[in-house]
C-alpha cells in the first residue's frame, strides 16, 4: 500500500479490507457447511457499515440485531425479515412492532413481562410473533468483565431454573409462536472450554425438557468467537474449524433440531483498521508519546475493556495488506500512544515498542473492524469518522 494514498484521505478513517472480509466469509461457510443444521446470523452490532453489510449478505447470512435502529439498517441493506433475530435485553414498544410488521425469524425474549408485551402487540395487529426464550445458562466465559452475559448475576436472559415454567408461559399465549431456546455467554472467548461448557448445559435443558414432553425446535448459541489481536498478520482468519467442531461434537442434536450461531467480531475484527495521523511525538522525563488525531472518540475498546490493538507505523512499514514485518534495519522506539481527547483513558497502548516515528507519519491501529466504528462518539464535539475500503482508496 501506498503511504500517499491513505495520507490523500482526512485522518482519523476506518480503513477496511473487505477481501479480507470476502475470504473470512467463505472459510466460516466452508466450515459451517460440514453441518447440515447450522445456521449463521451475523451480529450487526459489531459493525453495521453498509459496505461490510454488502458483503455479509452476499454471502448469504442472516442477522442479529439488538435495536430498532440495527432492524432498520438491516432491512434497508436487503435482509430478509425471516432471516432475522432480533435480541436485546429491553425492546421497545416501537421495536417489537418494527420487528412484527417485518415478519423476523425471532425475537429472543428476554423476560416474562416483554413477552407479554410481544404478545399484546402481535394481537393488535392480528399478527403472531415468533420468539425464543433467552435462557441465562450461568455459564463463566473467562473473558473481559465488561463483556460477560452468561453468569446468573448478569442482568441478561431467563434463569435456566425455571425454563419449564417461562416455556409454559410462552405456549398459553395467543399471538406468539414458541420456537425454541437463545443463549450467549459472553464475546472475544478463545478457548473452547467456555463453548464446550454451554453445550453441555445445553444438553442437560434439553433432557429435562424432552422428558417433559417438550422438543426443541431452534438452539440458538449466540456468539462469541475472539480474534487473535496480537497477531493479525499471522492470523487474520479466527480457527472456525475448531468452533463449530465444539458444537458439532458436544452438543446432542436430533435430524430435526436447527443450531443458529450469532457471530460478530469473530467475521469482521481483522478486516478493519483505525487510520490516524501522528500531531506530535512529546519525550517527558518519563517517557516518549506519540500523539494521533484518532481518540477514545473513535476506538474505545482500549479505555473501556483494557483492549489491545496492534500499532503498526505505517509510513515506516509501507503496508497494512497483513505483512508488517519490522524489518531489522528500522530503529524501534518505545511510546505510549495517544489520542488529543481530554481523558486520561486516552490511551492506545502503553510502552509499545514501534518503528521511529515523526510528525505527520501515518498509523494504522489494526484489528479494529468489530466494535470500533459502531461505537465511535461525538464527545469534545468531534466529527464522526469516515470509512473506506482498502480498494477504492485512491
Ligand atoms: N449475540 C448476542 C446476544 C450478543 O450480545 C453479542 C454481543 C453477540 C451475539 C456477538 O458477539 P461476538 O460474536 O461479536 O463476540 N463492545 C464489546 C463487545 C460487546 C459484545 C456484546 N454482545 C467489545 O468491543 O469487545
Amino acid at each position: 500500500m501506498d503511504v500517499n494514498k491513505l495520507k490523500s484521505k482526512r485522518t482519523p478513517y476506518y480503513l477496511y479490507d473487505l477481501e479480507l472480509l470476502d475470504d473470512t466469509l467463505k472459510c466460516m461457510n466452508e466450515e459451517k457447511s460440514k453441518y447440515k443444521n447450522f445456521t449463521i446470523h451475523y451480529a450487526i452490532k459489531a459493525n453495521a457499515n453498509p459496505m461490510i453489510l454488502n458483503i455479509i449478505k452476499n454471502n448469504g447470512l442472516g442477522i442479529d440485531c439488538v435495536s430498532g435502529g440495527e432492524l432498520k439498517e438491516c432491512l434497508k441493506a436487503g435482509f430478509k425479515g425471516n432471516s432475522i433475530v432480533f435480541a436485546g435485553v429491553a425492546k421497545s414498544d416501537e421495536e417489537i412492532e418494527l420487528g412484527i410488521d417485518n415478519d423476523i425469524f425471532s425475537f429472543n425474549v428476554e423476560s416474562i413481562p416483554e413477552l407479554k408485551v410481544i404478545n399484546e402487540i402481535a394481537g393488535n395487529k392480528s399478527k403472531k410473533a415468533n420468539i425464543c426464550l433467552r435462557i441465562n445458562p450461568d455459564v463463566d466465559a473467562h473473558t473481559h468483565a465488561n463483556i460477560t452475559t452468561g453468569l446468573a448475576e448478569n442482568k441478561f436472559g431467563l434463569s435456566k431454573d425455571k425454563i419449564e415454567e417461562w416455556i409454559a408461559i410462552a405456549q398459553s399465549m395467543e399471538n406468539v409462536i414458541f420456537k425454541g431456546l437463545h443463549f450467549h455467554i459472553g464475546s472475544q472467548i478463545l478457548d473452547m472450554e467456555p463453548f464446550k461448557n454451554l453445550c453441555l448445559e445445553i444438553n442437560g435443558i434439553l433432557e429435562k425438557l424432552e422428558k417433559a414432553g417438550i422438543n426443541i425446535k431452534i438452539i440458538n448459541v449466540g456468539g462469541g468467537l475472539g480474534i487473535d489481536y496480537n497477531n493479525p498478520n499471522e492470523n487474520p482468519i479466527p480457527n472456525f474449524k475448531e468452533y463449530f467442531s465444539t458444537f458439532g461434537t458436544h452438543l446432542k442434536l436430533h435430524d430435526d433440531q436447527q443450531l443458529h450461531f450469532e457471530l460478530g467480531r469473530a467475521l469482521v475484527g481483522q478486516c478493519g483498521s483505525l487510520i490516524t495521523k501522528t500531531l506530535y511525538v512529546k519525550e517527558t522525563s518519563h517517557k516518549k508519546f506519540v500523539m494521533v488525531d484518532a481518540g477514545m472518540t473513535e476506538l474505545i475498546r482500549p479505555a473501556l475493556y483494557d483492549a489491545f490493538h496492534k500499532v503498526e507505523n505505517i509510513s515506516k512499514n509501507g503496508n497494512i495488506r497483513l505483512c508488517d514485518k519490522q524489518t531489522p534495519s528500522v530503529s524501534l522506539s518505545t511510546y505510549d500512544i495517544v489520542g488529543p481527547i481530554c481523558e486520561s483513558s486516552d490511551v492506545f497502548v502503553k510502552n509499545y515498542d514501534m518503528s521511529e516515528t515523526n510528525r505527520g507519519d501515518i498509523l494504522a491501529i489494526r484489528s479494529a473492524g468489530a466494535y470500533g466504528e459502531v461505537m465511535a462518539s461525538c464527545y469534545n464535539c468531534r466529527p464522526l469518522p469516515f470509512s473506506y475500503s482498502l480498494d477504492n482508496l485512491s
